[in-house]
């Protein structure tokens, strides 16, 4: 079996954080977000990858993941000139999958539960294609599937449908066979001027072929909007654990789950109250409060703030007495200032620089 990644996309509602690069590489508990379905595919036995790249800045992709080897996988890189749908993407890798059956998966969900039972499902049936379901309280937000009465049949696969009797979304893991390849090259582009996944799922059923579904239990997230990342950084951290690689003062408070990287240091005032992560050679302190979700990249500086539930990323340099809150600050971020404390929340694009 055979998987594929979708890393193309524009990622518009992130800006400014996708200004300078792809959303699928922002860190959630400081590991990309694609990272964890590489990992799934992985665990799930699955080890040749081909990977969706776009036109926003597909060598970061390519510089991240190389050949696979670091991560165990053998990855091929499948290039998308424009982001003209998900069931575009899937078509152009009819010459990678050949005649084997594949997983495709969107580079920005997050799953909890790994793919290994769902996989061995669909290995083992003779369905066409799997889809897994999810309750959600924003149908309008995703593809949705209708079920039939009948039980365990699907009635109605739609995108985003304004008004729906159903709150299941179909999530952005599928199990295909290569008949999807004949179907997508039905398709005519959507409203959103889009082939559509759910479209070609859809004209798969009404041609007569078998889709079954599994539930998902746990969480899943798909991380369109900054509020989801942090969101998902927060679901990531909650099984964080403990890490212990890191020079403290012997009576630095930490408590709860903090994993904390090489050669970073704690402040003796500082207090961090986990689910916390803390990259590798980070200042932490004087007088810091970090806690609960916070995910701090590695090189960081931080002094005389509070954050809580939010991600700081790699090389930010942060030393301020504010409180920040539901935050993300790209890459390379400073916030310096000269006054008294308040409350803020930012959304910082790589390098941005704070004065206050
Ligand atoms: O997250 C699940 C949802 O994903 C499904 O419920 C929907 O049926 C499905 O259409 C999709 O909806 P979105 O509107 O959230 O898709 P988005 O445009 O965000 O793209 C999903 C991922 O695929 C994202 O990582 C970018 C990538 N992508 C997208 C397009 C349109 C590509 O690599 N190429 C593309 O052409």
């Amino acid at each position: 079996m055979k998987g594929i990644i979708l890393h193309g996309g524009h990622g518009t509602r992130l800006r400014p954080l996708t200004h300078t690069g792809p959303k699928q590489l922002l860190p959630i508990a400081n590991k990309p977000m694609s990272q964890y379905a590489l990992e799934d595919l992985k665990k799930a036995g699955v080890t040749d990858i081909g990977i969706i790249i776009g036109d926003v800045y597909p060598d970061k992709v390519k510089e991240y993941y190389g050949d696979g080897e670091k991560f165990g996988v053998n990855i091929s890189y499948i290039y998308q000139e424009a982001p003209k749908g998900i069931s575009h993407a899937i078509r152009l890798c009819k010459e990678f999958i050949g005649d084997e059956r594949f997983i495709v998966y969107l580079g920005d969900n997050v799953l909890r539960k790994d793919l290994s039972d769902y996989t061995k499902k669909f290995q083992s049936s003779e369905t066409d294609a799997m889809i897994l379901l999810c309750e959600v309280d924003d149908p309008q937000r995703f593809g949705i599937a209708e079920l039939d009465s009948e039980p365990g049949k699907i009635k109605k696969i739609m995108e985003k449908p304004k008004n729906s009797q159903s709150n299941l979304a179909v999530i952005g893991i599928y199990f295909l066979t290569p008949k999807i390849f004949d179907i997508i090259d039905k398709l005519k582009p959507s409203w959103r001027g889009e082939l559509e996944i759910t479209e070609a799922l859809q004209l798969l059923m009404d041609n007569g072929n078998k889709i079954t579904y599994d539930a998902v239990t746990g969480w899943w997230k798909d991380t369109g909007t900054p509020e989801d990342i942090i969101h998902a950084n927060k679901l990531v951290l909650d099984s964080i654990g403990t890490e212990n690689q890191f020079l403290i003062d012997d009576d630095t408070q930490i408590k709860e789950q903090v994993v904390i990287g090489k050669d970073s240091t704690i402040s003796r005032d500082s207090f961090v109250s986990g689910p916390v992560i803390i990259g590798k050679n980070c200042t932490i302190g004087p007088a810091v409060r970090i806690g609960p979700y916070v995910s701090i990249g590695d090189n960081c500086i931080i002094k005389n703030c509070e954050i809580e539930n939010s991600i700081i990323m790699n090389e930010s340099n942060i030393n301020s007495k504010i409180s920040i809150h539901d935050s993300i600050i790209a890459h390379g971020s400073t916030i310096k200032d000269s006054i008294v404390p308040k409350k803020h929340k930012f959304l910082l694009g790589e390098r941005s620089q704070i004065n206050l």
